[in-house]
């Protein structure tokens, strides 16, 4: 780990202040615009009775709404534990803590470690990793049905702020870097020659891109 294109530095970055954060605001005010897009995307194909499997999930907020809304159960996969508390907190608060996994596993790597899911979830996530083709290859591979992912936006603001953020972590000298992928060439990752993209959503700060299998589009 650690190498110019190797993941690392996400412990520096999103430790337990990260975690509280992400809980005091979604006790305060629910999901973030971009996450309840996905959710309205995804209860909008049928949600009812699914497996949801969430990539960088942090403390849950996403899929426990999911779990609301009637999916079966939800497995979590991250790379550091510093949302664990944090996340139980919420589960129990929502009465789904049985019905949630969370491991702490990259799927890149460790990809037979996880079975297949109805649904694959990735918000705020492509940008914190460096290959995009293997990421998203890998969570098209466990989508069985639909496979949803948020990404920011590629412009001359968005590249003028990315290229601020991590002169910011070099100086500070936090190994985690943030990434500004062609979004073209994440719905092609995100394919893989079976999933079609159904839904495009364009926000300011964060853009959502929807996949469907159309053979098995419903439950
Ligand atoms: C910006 S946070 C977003 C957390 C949450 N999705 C949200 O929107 O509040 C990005 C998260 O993705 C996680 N992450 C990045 N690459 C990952 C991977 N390959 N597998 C699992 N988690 C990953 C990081 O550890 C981090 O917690």
């Amino acid at each position: 780990m650690g190498g110019c294109c190797e993941p690392s530095g996400y412990d520096d970055l999103f430790g337990a202040r990260f975690s509280r954060h992400l809980a005091k605001r979604y006790r305060r005010r629910g999901l973030d615009r971009t996450a309840s897009r996905i959710v309205e995307f995804l209860a909008a194909q049928g949600v009812e009775g699914a497996t949801v499997l969430e990539i960088g999930g942090g403390v849950g907020d996403l899929h426990l709404e999911l779990l609301r809304r009637g999916a079966a159960r939800a497995t979590n996969l991250e790379l550091v534990d510093s949302y664990e508390d944090d996340a139980a907190a919420l589960a129990t608060e929502a009465g789904v803590a049985d019905r949630v996994t969370r491991r702490r596993l990259d799927l890149v790597t460790d990809p037979d470690a996880v079975e297949p899911h109805d649904i694959v979830v990735l918000h705020r996530v492509v940008c914190c990793y460096p290959d995009h083709q293997r990421l998203l290859g890998a969570a098209a591979r466990h989508a069985t049905r639909l496979l949803v992912f948020s990404h920011p936006p590629r412009n001359a603001v968005s590249r003028l702020l990315f290229a601020a953020e991590n002169l910011g972590f070099r100086i500070r000298r936090i190994a985690f870097r943030t990434y500004l992928h062609d979004p073209g060439a994440l719905t092609v990752s995100a394919e893989q020659g079976r999933l079609r993209a159904t839904f495009r959503h364009r926000g300011l700060t964060w853009h959502v891109v929807g996949l469907t299998d159309p053979v098995r589009a419903a439950v």
